[in-house]
């Protein structure tokens, strides 16, 4: 029998990663090939006309999946009965700004569309926050929608997970796809810490640890690492705008793997609410490896966590326990 439509708000769908994402959640990339969908589009009124101007493309092309569009500039309509919410909407970053410095901009709109959602996605709604700064507008939809359970409010750090196996595929040149587990923790800033101490790589003598098969620590320990945080920057400096498709392509990746589970043996990296693990302070949206299964995700626990690491864990523990101070000062 046919599966009943899931119902998935993307906000800020007139701007650009709203408009790489929309096709490929239209496509069954995010949920997958059997699953239909209905799209609830919001964006602001001087992104109206935008914003129809998507709605018109999704229905000349025609998606067999797509079964419905709502595309509107009042958010109540846009959250009513939504399964999942992608939460793209607010300012991005431009050159020369670091992701703090959207905040302002940023936490007010989060606090405001966390009362929507609490009051009208449908029960058990899987939020996934992608505006900058990501951990913290999540952590201000948290605060401000307490009835929606902590466990389905996240925030995207998975592009910084596929960055980092992008770096490792390319320096051994191996197949994407064969490289996994490394782990991306804390902020979706340049304090994250990209870990390959427990990430392999499938050779044809079996699984290799990435440590054994670079052997080059100051690459990984220095280089790797930098790459990886400044990413988001380099495009920022390449394209003149931040990343669109990889951020699209990671967000169905991130969604996919929370609702259908991540395969046997590989965890990926989610922004979640911290509960302690690995010394970690409680009360951050942090960024941990995760497996998902039954709609559900688990920290992985008992990974060994050098000196080099935990310095870098509580490097960025402490940017997100002054972001939130931050946000907490920008809203009263
Ligand atoms: P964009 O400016 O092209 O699009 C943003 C859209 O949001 C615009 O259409 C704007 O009108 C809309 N918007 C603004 N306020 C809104 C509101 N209150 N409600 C609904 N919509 C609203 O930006 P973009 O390049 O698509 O990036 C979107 C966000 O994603 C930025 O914050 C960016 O920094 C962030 N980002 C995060 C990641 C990540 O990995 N977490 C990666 C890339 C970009
Ligand atoms: C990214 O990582 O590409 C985005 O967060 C955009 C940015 O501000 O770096």
């Amino acid at each position: 029998m046919a599966k009943e439509p899931a119902r998935i708000l993307v906000t800020g769908a007139a701007g650009q990663i709203g408009y790489a994402l929309v096709p490929m959640i239209a496509r069954g990339i995010m949920l997958g090939a059997d699953q239909p969908v209905i799209l609830h589009l919001l964006d602001i009124p001087p992104a109206a006309e935008a914003l129809n101007g998507v709605k018109m493309e999704l229905v000349d092309a025609a998606f067999p999946l797509l079964k419905g569009v709502v595309a509107t500039t009042d958010v109540v309509e846009a959250c009513n009965g939504v399964n999942i919410a992608v939460m793209v909407g607010g300012f991005p970053r431009k050159e020369g700004m670091e992701r703090k410095d959207v905040m302002t901009k940023n936490v007010s709109i989060y606090r405001s569309q966390a009362s929507a959602l609490e009051k009208h996605a449908a029960p058990n709604c899987k939020v996934l926050v992608v505006a900058n700064p990501a951990n913290t507008n999540a952590l201000i939809l948290k605060e401000f929608a307490p009835s929606i359970p902590e466990k389905n409010i996240t925030c995207l750090t998975r592009l910084d997970h596929n960055r980092a196996l992008g770096q490792v595929s390319e320096r051994l040149n191996v197949q994407v796809s064969d490289v996994k587990n490394v782990i991306i923790w804390g902020n979706h800033s340049s304090s994250q810490y990209p870990d390959v101490n427990h990430a392999t790589v499938k050779t044809p003598s079996g699984e290799k640890g990435v440590r054994e098969l670079v052997a080059d620590d100051a690459w990984l320990n220095g280089e790797f690492i930098s790459t990886v945080q400044q990413r988001g920057a380099a495009i920022i400096k390449a394209r003149k705008l931040s990343s669109a498709l990889s951020a699209a392509s990671s967000a169905c990746d991130h969604i996919r793997d929370w609702v259908l589970g991540t395969p046997e043996g590989t965890w990926v990296s989610m922004g979640v609410y911290s509960d302690g693990s690995y010394d970690v302070p409680s009360g951050l949206i942090f960024s941990f490896p995760v497996t998902c299964q039954h709609g559900e995700w688990k920290i992985v626990q008992g990974l060994s966590i050098d000196e080099f690491s935990r310095k870098k864990l509580d490097a960025t523990a402490e940017e997100l326990s002054e972001e939130k101070a931050l946000a907490y000062s920008c809203l009263s």
